[in-house]
């Protein structure tokens, strides 16, 4: 045992790579819509532009995007906690979460992939799906999904360095009902030599 740190153990080893950003994830597929939230969605290659996802196998949402073969992504700032929350502790299996959240969508013409615009992100991304690995795991599926298209609240954002921190408030999860956000600024030195 290092001496000074705690040991981790199944249900709680992943905390220690939390905070992390938490969104909204948002698909559509035969007339219905549904959202949920999730932590474990990063960006992954640059060429070709992809992210990867790791959704619950029993989640709503992740079933509506692998039919669909598109969602969207819904950043979130920190005074959205609590609908994020929300869209992460009820299933669409057993509630309308648009209605019940009191949620808008509009549909992004090149996929048919919902965004919610109410309550407003700050950003989100338009993903078209390449390939769902499903033997990975018991509990989730791998989206591997191109990204199609990428927005961001032009108030909040600089096209040079990305979120202005002090203003975007970005939400992060903790754990639990635990959420923080990032708002310092931290400049690394350049590197000498
Ligand atoms: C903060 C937070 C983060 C979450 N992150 C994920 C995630 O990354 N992947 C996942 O499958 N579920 C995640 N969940 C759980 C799902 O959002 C939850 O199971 C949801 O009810 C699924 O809804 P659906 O069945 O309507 O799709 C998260 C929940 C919360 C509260």
């Amino acid at each position: 045992m290092p001496e000074g740190y705690v040991r981790l153990g199944e249900e709680n080893w992943y905390y220690v790579l939390h905070p992390r950003p938490v969104y909204v994830v948002a698909a559509a597929w035969g007339g219905r819509v549904n959202f949920m939230a999730a932590s474990w969605v990063m960006p992954f290659s640059e060429d070709p532009p992809r992210i990867v996802a790791s959704l619950s196998k029993d989640s709503y949402t992740a079933e509506l995007a692998r039919r669909a073969g598109s969602f969207t992504v819904n950043v979130y700032a920190a005074d959205a906690a609590d609908f994020v929350y929300s869209a992460g502790t009820v299933s669409g299996r057993r509630v309308d979460k648009v209605r019940e959240l009191g949620a808008e969508v509009s549909f992004d013409t090149a996929t048919g992939a919902p965004r919610i615009v109410r309550p407003r992100p700050i950003g989100y991304v338009v993903a078209r799906v390449h390939r769902v690995l499903e033997d990975l795991a018991e509990d989730v599926d791998l989206f591997v999904a191109d990204v199609v298209e990428a927005y961001a609240d032009e108030r909040l954002f600089n096209e040079s360095y990305g979120w202005v921190l002090q203003r975007a408030r970005v939400l992060l999860h903790a754990s639990g009902r635990a959420f923080t956000t990032a708002t310092q600024l931290i400049l690394a030195s350049r590197r000498r030599g």
